[in-house]
């Protein structure tokens, strides 16, 4: 591995697809190993863009215009951080041998849709998942609840974020389901997933690094488990280490190497696992930093961002957790552009506290704006801290 001087000749390039606050991160991480880094988005002035060498606004789903902006810019690494991309394209690229797609193009196709990593999970892996069925209608949907039991979820098999998932109690509330999954579902076509629900104890992401060993073999680690609390499909708090039993924990990491392995490519991914006592469910994966991964800036030695971008470009990495720590989300709380933060101060004269801002143009009133995160001696002063921090922050627009 060689790594060279950004806008020169012996620049490597990585193209991010995708330029939320986790791809900031990776890009602030890149830019720290002297990588060129080309920010792409729908929208302008997306957070990595603000810390990219380039960046290009383009709708990532139409084919032929993201085509073309790889065409462009030639990049050696693509690295998609978001699912609602054209990934036929990346596939294309990569058997062209044009660049490299993280952690592979196959691995992209399949986590976009919620069916085809659920098959992979369940039935190709017989790794042990909630019973779900899938519909594209109405009727289907009912007949699909019918066998997998109330209640049970219904999410559209493609989005994220809890867009357009329902909360099914009973027969009468499906019709409603469908309604607001297919209005909100990301891309049209109408298809959900609707899955029963497991009565978990607690649920965790398992933070999976794949990366090039010192034999050159691809090692497989894991890092601490990260748990964590979600309202409306979105994760409002995390915190590392989630406790667990040596059991449990054993299995959620045979989990996470199978689905990982079958995924193949360098990088970190993110294993969502529900565990009850000893045993543990595949929920599902996204084949990049998760953003419950956001409380490894206060606790490990290399946060998720940093695993990620040095798995990516083929170097080694150290999964170790310094200390016990959380996270917790400042929502937008209003819509508004170009909104300013108070109480920065309050927030940041709790023990250990610290802030990410991430410069997102627009608010919304469920938008994720920053995160708080602080460490303790248990992770329940972490969470304390840390959503005490996260509350003092106001987000204002006179
Ligand atoms: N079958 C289930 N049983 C119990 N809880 C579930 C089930 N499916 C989803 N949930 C709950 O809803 C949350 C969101 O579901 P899921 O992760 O599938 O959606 P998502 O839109 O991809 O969310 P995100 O993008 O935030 O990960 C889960 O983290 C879990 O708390
Ligand atoms: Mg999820």
């Amino acid at each position: 591995m060689r790594l060279g001087t950004p806008l020169s000749d012996t620049a490597v390039r990585v193209m991010l697809l995708g330029s939320g606050e986790l791809g900031k991160e990776v890009a602030i991480e890149l830019q720290r190993l002297g990588v060129e880094v080309v920010a792409v988005d729908r929208y302008a002035n997306a957070p990595a863009m603000q810390v990219a060498h380039r960046s290009h606004v383009i709708p990532m789903t139409d084919p032929q215009v993201l085509n073309g902006v790889i065409m462009a810019e030639g990049p050696d690494i693509i690295v998609p951080e978001i699912e609602a991309i054209a990934t036929d394209v990346l596939a294309m690229i990569e058997d062209a041998g044009m660049a490299r797609v993280v952690p592979t193009a196959r691995a992209t196709q399949l986590t976009m849709n919620r069916e085809g990593i659920r098959r992979l999970a369940a039935e190709e892996l017989g790794l042990p998942t909630s019973p779900f069925a899938f519909a594209g209608s109405a009727e289907e949907l009912a007949a699909g609840a019918e066998a997998v039991g109330y209640p049970c979820f219904v999410k559209p098999v493609m989005s994220s974020s809890g867009k357009g998932q329902s909360y099914v109690e009973s027969p009468a509330a499906i019709g409603e389901a469908w309604a607001h999954a297919e209005a909100s579902g990301r891309v049209a076509g109408g298809r959900v997933i609707v899955e029963g629900r497991i009565d978990f104890d607690y649920e965790i992401t398992l933070l999976t690094v794949r990366s090039r060993g010192a034999d050159g073999q691809t090692r497989t680690d894991f890092c601490a488990p990260i748990g964590h609390r979600q309202v409306k499909g979105d994760y409002v708090e995390s915190w590392q280490p989630q406790a667990m039993s040596d059991a449990a924990l054993k299995s959620a990491q045979e989990i996470a190497g199978k689905v990982t392995e079958a995924l193949g490519g360098w990088g970190v991914f993110g294993v969502e696992l529900f565990v009850k006592g000893d045993q543990v469910w595949f929920s599902e994966v996204s084949p990049r930093p998760h953003d419950t991964g956001l409380v490894t800036l206060a606790t490990q030695t290399y946060s998720e961002f940093a695993l990620h971008a040095r798995a990516i470009l083929g170097l080694p990495v150290d999964v170790t957790q310094r200390e016990p720590g959380a996270s917790a989300v400042i929502y937008g709380g209003m819509e508004a552009t170009g909104v300013a933060f108070e109480g920065l101060a309050e927030a940041l004269s709790v023990p250990t506290a610290d802030l990410r801002l991430f410069g997102k143009p627009e608010a919304f009133e469920r938008r994720r704006m920053g995160v708080a995160t602080a460490c303790g001696t248990t992770t329940d002063e972490a969470r304390q801290r840390a959503t005490e921090a996260a509350s003092r922050v106001r987000v204002i627009k006179d």
